[in-house]
């Protein structure tokens, strides 16, 4: 068994991102912004990337108190977008040790009024942009991975990839497919990449609050707890925590899984008394 130091289960070995370089996409807001935050916090220097220039600047302005970050405005689904930022990692970091593939989008509607356009926007965003992006990083990533300290790709899923989404009444096709699909995706590029020392994991979030589920927790909120076995929504620092064990010394051997950060909402019933 090899040993590294004589520390080497102290929570700093584990868990310092200390020198290691991130692209969190929609890095600008929502859990994207705590997620770039954590990183920092943890010692890493942190890209963020969302598609409108005040919302980067915003987010640099509380960001910048924390370590080095940068943001490049950069729509995701747009392939010049994806080569500008591509470029830029390259620029600024030389190597890429942490890709965070976080910038998605929904659409809700019923079935006879659910447009092509919404469906294709939302698989574009939360699925083929992922694929695109992360396709065209693997040279920077790669330069960074080692065996013993492999590069990371971290998607953000969803619990709505993993169950029927039914609490927020109105109902997301697209989404809790693209969802599935990018949990599916999440797997196949673990087992194409390990030979080049890339993991690649998808963490699955229950409902936190953000600009995505400001409509359902202002009619829902109540349902969703009930929905949940915890009986609460998530707090930022239970999102963050389990994307800086992915990306750190602790989370070097997970690979090609997707974990749930839903209180155990997308395996239970809950109560839903909501559904009486
Ligand atoms: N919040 C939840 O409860 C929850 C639950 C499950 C999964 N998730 C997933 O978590 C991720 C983040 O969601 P969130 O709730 O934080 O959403 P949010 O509050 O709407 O934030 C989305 C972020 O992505 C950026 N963005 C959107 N489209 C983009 C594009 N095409 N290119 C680049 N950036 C783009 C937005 O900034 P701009 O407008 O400037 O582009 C914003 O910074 C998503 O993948 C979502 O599906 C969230």
């Amino acid at each position: 068994m090899t040993s590294n130091s004589a520390d080497e289960f102290s929570i700093d070995q584990l868990f310092s991102l200390q020198g290691k370089t991130a692209l969190v996409t929609g890095g600008s807001g929502g859990l994207g912004l705590i997620m770039a935050k954590g990183l920092l916090q943890n010692g890493a220097s942190v890209i963020i990337a969302s598609r409108k220039q005040a919302n980067c600047d915003a987010a640099l302005a509380e960001l910048n108190q924390y370590g080095a970050v940068s943001a490049i405005a950069a729509d995701v689904t747009k392939p010049g977008d994806r080569e500008r930022l591509v470029q830029a990692v390259a620029d600024k970091f030389g190597s890429l040790c942490i890709l965070i593939n976080n910038a998605g989008a929904n659409w809700g509607a019923e079935l006879e009024n659910y447009p092509d356009a919404g469906f294709a926007k939302v698989i574009d965003t939360n699925l083929n942009a992922v694929f695109s992006l992360t396709r065209d990083l693997v040279p920077l990533l790669s330069k960074a991975a080692s065996a013993q300290d492999p590069s990371r790709i971290i998607n953000i899923g969803s619990m709505d990839g993993i169950h029927v989404p039914v609490v927020q009444r109105v109902p997301t096709f697209a989404y809790s497919a693209s969802k599935a699909a990018l949990h599916h995706l999440t797997r196949t590029l673990a087992v194409d990449l390990a030979p080049r020392h890339i993991t690649v994991n998808a963490v699955a979030p229950g409902f936190f609050a953000s600009r995505m589920t400001d409509h359902v927790f202002e009619h829902y909120k109540q349902d969703i707890e009930d929905d949940c076995p915890l009986h609460r929504v998530g707090n930022p620092v239970e999102i963050v925590g389990v994307v800086i064990y992915l990306a750190a010394r602790a989370g070097a051997y997970t690979n090609g899984t997707v974990i749930p950060v839903d209180g155990g909402t997308s395996i239970s019933k809950g109560m839903r008394s909501w559904m009486d």
